[in-house]
This record gives structure tokens, C-alpha cells and sequence, in this order.
């Protein structure tokens, strides 16, 4: 194995240097919160990327006191509170928690003298991050009343800042999407505003941009010239869970497509942004998915499939049908599998096919970018023809071992003329030791230091829903003859999905 000092030569760090923040979470009783932001900024505190001065104020309509909330934390968090007593207790100093209803003023105007009283203490001029973990329903609501009572007000230099983070879904629809986002610039400039995508804090996701803009030997070959194509694919083991509630109203594409599949593509395929600043990146996702090939009715039929998990097994063990899962319609019509076949009408891209698909309860949890590049034009090993090579492929592994890998041709050790494939295969678990940051972490970290660069912005939203909407009209639309067909759980998905785009002896890679 690898030691990351023979490895990792002549770095360049950017060195972050935290400041106050007051974190108020809204939905502090619910599980994002005790499974995903807490841990976060605990973690956080230890690498000491949370300020000494940062505060953390729980807020929910559960009547609790802060040694009730401070004890409910702990008890949750209990397996890193005993690791690491010392530094848990001084974390938990920093939590707090205040009582009250999300519709209800008075909610928001003793919020204010609660975080007032509290900053006054430790450091009056701290930023503030408002995290909304809750229903998305009640989004407008909660930032209507943080704006009333004046918690969301920015002096004209924009410090010390109010950011609000929302987690998705960000609408249901364009429509819906265009309603919110009117709705939260009522109070909040878009600057304020931080819409997370998780994928975007992945390490891996990150590294997109480092391989393709900081290296110069991918550029050159990073298009229609020399690659043939691209596949995309999260795929997930685990089924709909508890969360039917929401799924029932989302599926698939909603889910995963509009969002985190739509990013990676971004990224594999925009423009090198003119920096590594927000809106320049921003800008230049933008202009990659406006450059997406519109989908009509007529072509979702050929570009898209769906499919439903039924019964299987999932690492040998038997489980249900997705239309037999606790609060699933017997006859649901939601789709737990998309793949779809894209193309980028730009002079980079133009003919090259980018494949994308997603799906629960499928034989592993993998999610990956891979490369595909075209075939050598001759071959001098006569009687090996060019097809006889397999074309370089570069496998950029987003989870679960994070890393990239890539295939060429060679020869093998021999008197004969003997040519095969071989991998190499980076992974970073073998270099780095476990400094990266989480994705959440990564997240809340960025968001206290006012960087939007991972956050989406509201054209990108709008843009994303004008791509999908067709997809989602063609398939919603009552009595339409578009299947919805059922898989295996425990496999790789409907298998017409193979069918439909490969003839030519490509196929979906295994999951
Ligand atoms: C979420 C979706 O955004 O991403 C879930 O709502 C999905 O349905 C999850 O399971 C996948 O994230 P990850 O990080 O486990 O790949």
C-alpha cells in the first residue's frame, strides 16, 4: 500500500480559517439533524474549523430546556460523545435550544432576544446561518417570520451575514420552483441564500474540477474527438425506507436526476469557469445544462426508462416490493429507476451520448462517472484489430471507495504477442488518512465561511426543472403508454435498459 508522503508531492493549501457563526437549526427534533448537521459540527469542532465563539441553537416546537436538548444530543450522539469526551463537552457548552411554533411570530421575536443574549456573551458581531431541516412545505413560512422580525437583515456591506440554507425538495415543478423562489426573494437577497446539493460536498465530486482544470493532459482529449461516451450512475441498495411520504410525491427523477445527477454532469462537461469563484462556476453549469438537448414527448420515449423495484434479494436477504412498503399506494405508479440518454449540443460535445441512470434497491451502492474513449483509428499488432483493443476507459469513483481508476492496453510479460487490459486504480482511502471532511460538514463549513461555489444557484434550479419538466409530463400524464416496468431488487435494474440504448455490444456497467 501507498504512504501519502511518497504519493502526495508539493502541495498548495488554502488555508480556512474559521470565524463566529450562530448555527440555528430549524427541525432540531428531527433526524437530519441528530444523524447528519450535529455530527457535522461536532466533527468540525474537533478539526477546529468551528469557531471558539460559534454557537449552536436548536429550534423546534417540542417544549425542551437547553440541558433537556444538551442531553438528548448527547444520548444521540453517544458513541462520538464517549470517544471523545473532553472535546464533546466543550461542544456541547455551545448548544442551546429554543421552543416554538414555526407559524407563530412570537416564535421568531424571542428567537431574536435568545440569540442576542447569547452572541452578547461570546461575540456580538457573529454571522448567522439559519438551517431549515424541516419539511420544505414550510420553508416560506419560517423565512417570511426570520425576515418580520428583522432576523435576516444585512447591513449594506453584507456583514455580519444571514445566510439561510434549504435542503431540497426546491419545488415540484418549474412552476412550484418559480413560486418558491419569488416567495424567498421576498425577504432574502440570492447571496443569502444556500440550496444544498450534498453530492456537491463529496470529496470526489470536488476533485471533478481539480482533474479536469488543474492537470493538462485530460483537456486535449476531453471531447467529441476522443471520447465516445459517457455513463453516469448512482445506484443504491437501500429501498424507500421511511420515507415513503415524500417519495410518493417525488420518485426518482425528482429525487436524484434534477438535483445530484444533473450536477455531476455539469461538471464533467462544463467550460473551465474563468475562476474558481461561485458564479463563475455557477455560470458556467448554467450554460452547460441550457446546452442539454431539449427533450420532447416524442424522445422521452426513446431516451428514458422507469422502473419500479419489485421483491428480491439484496445481499441474500429477502426484501418487499417498493408498492409493498409501509405507506406506498398498492397500485403506485412512482418511479424508483430512471436512466436517460443525454446529449450536449455544443462544439465539445455534440454527438457524444452521455448516459445517466439512478435506482434503489439495486445489487450495491455505487456511484461513478465513466469515461469511455473511442477506439484506436489502426492497429500495427496485425492480426489484433482496433476492435480487438478495448478503449481506454477513466472511472472516476464518487462511493463507496472513493477514487479514480484507469484502463489501457498492454502487453503481457512474454515471448509472445499477448495485449490485455490493466487498471490503475487510485483509491484515496490508500493516500490521504481520514482528514476529508464529510459532505455535510464540508457543506455547513462553506456556508460559515459565505462561499457559495457548492450551493445552487435559483437560474440553475429553473434551468434543471425546464429539462425535466417534459420527462415528468410525458410520464405523469393519465393513461400515457409509457411503461413502468418492474425490476428485481438485488440486480441491475429493468433490463430494458440495456436494450433500449446498446446495440453495439456496450452495456450499462455492472453495478
Ligand atoms: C438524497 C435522496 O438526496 O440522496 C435519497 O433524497 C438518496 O433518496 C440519497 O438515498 C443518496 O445519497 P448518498 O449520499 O447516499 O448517495
Amino acid at each position: 500500500m501507498n504512504n501519502s508522503h511518497d504519493v502526495w508531492r508539493g502541495s498548495f493549501c488554502i488555508e480556512v480559517s474559521p470565524i463566529p457563526n450562530t448555527i440555528v437549526i430549524f427541525g432540531a427534533s428531527g433526524d437530519l439533524t441528530h444523524r447528519k448537521l450535529l455530527p457535522a459540527l461536532f466533527h468540525l469542532y474537533r478539526k477546529k474549523l468551528l469557531h471558539e465563539n460559534s454557537i449552536i441553537v436548536g429550534c423546534a416546537r417540542t417544549p425542551m430546556t437547553d440541558e433537556e436538548f444538551k442531553d438528548k444530543v448527547t444520548e444521540r450522539l453517544a458513541g462520538v460523545a464517549a470517544k471523545f469526551s473532553e472535546e464533546f463537552t466543550s461542544f456541547i457548552d455551545k448548544v442551546f435550544y429554543h421552543t416554538g411554533h414555526y407559524d407563530d411570530p412570537n416564535t421568531y421575536a424571542e428567537l431574536a432576544l435568545k440569540l442576542c443574549k447569547l452572541e452578547k456573551q461570546r461575540c456580538p458581531d457573529a454571522c448567522r446561518v439559519y438551517y431549515l431541516s424541516t419539511p420544505s412545505n414550510i420553508y416560506i413560512d419560517i423565512v417570511s417570520l426570520l425576515g418580520e422580525a428583522g432576523l435576516t437583515h444585512e447591513s449594506s456591506s453584507g456583514m455580519p451575514w444571514r445566510h439561510v440554507v434549504i435542503e431540497k425538495p426546491f419545488g415540484h415543478d418549474l412552476k412550484s420552483a418559480e413560486i418558491i423562489d419569488r416567495q424567498l426573494h421576498k425577504t432574502l437577497r440570492e447571496s443569502q441564500i444556500y440550496r444544498i446539493d450534498h453530492y456537491l460536498g463529496k470529496e470526489t465530486v470536488q476533485n471533478i474540477m481539480m482533474m479536469r482544470f488543474a492537470n493538462i493532459i485530460f483537456e486535449p482529449i476531453w471531447n467529441n474527438h476522443y471520447i465516445s461516451n459517457v455513463q453516469i450512475t448512482a445506484a443504491e441498495s437501500i429501498g424507500v425506507e421511511h420515507r415513503a411520504g415524500y417519495y410518493e410525491q417525488s420518485g426518482l427523477l425528482r429525487d436524484m436526476f434534477q438535483n445530484h445527477m444533473l450536477e455531476m454532469l455539469s461538471l464533467v462537461a462544463m467550460e473551465a469557469p474563468a475562476s474558481f469563484e461561485a458564479n463563475a462556476v455557477r455560470n458556467e453549469k448554467l450554460k452547460l445544462i441550457q446546452s442539454i438537448r431539449p427533450f420532447t414527448p416524442a424522445s422521452v420515449k426513446n431516451d428514458f426508462i422507469r422502473g419500479q423495484y419489485g421483491a428480491g434479494k439484496v445481499y441474500s436477504e429477502d426484501v418487499p416490493a417498493y408498492r409493498a412498503e409501509e405507506n406506498v399506494a398498492p397500485e403506485s405508479m412512482i418511479e424508483t429507476y430512471a436512466c436517460g440518454r443525454f446529449f450536449i449540443d455544443n462544439w465539445r460535445w455534440r454527438g457524444v451520448p452521455f448516459y445517466i441512470r439512478s435506482g434503489k434497491r439495486l445489487a450495491n451502492r455505487t456511484s461513478e462517472i465513466a469515461i469511455t474513449f473511442k477506439q484506436v483509428p489502426h492497429s500495427i499488432f496485425n492480426p489484433i484489430r482496433p476492435e480487438d483493443l478495448s478503449p481506454n476507459q477513466l472511472v472516476l469513483n464518487i462511493q463507496p471507495e472513493e477514487g479514480m481508476a484507469l484502463s489501457i492496453e498492454a502487453k503481457q510479460p512474454g515471448p509472445k504477442l499477448c495485449m490485455g487490459t490493466l487498471t490503475m486504480d487510485f483509491k484515496y482511502s490508500e493516500v490521504f488518512d481520514s482528514t476529508a471532511l464529510g459532505a455535510y460538514e464540508r457543506l455547513l463549513l462553506d456556508c460559515m465561511l459565505g462561499d457559495q461555489t457548492l450551493f445552487i444557484r435559483n437560474d440553475i434550479i429553473k434551468a434543471s426543472w425546464e429539462l425535466f419538466e417534459p420527462v415528468l409530463n410525458a410520464w405523469e400524464t393519465p393513461g400515457t403508454d409509457i411503461p413502468l416496468h418492474i425490476y428485481e431488487s438485488g440486480g441491475q435494474g429493468p433490463e430494458q435498459a440495456d436494450l433500449r440504448f446498446f446495440k453495439d455490444g456496450l452495456r450499462w456497467r455492472k453495478i
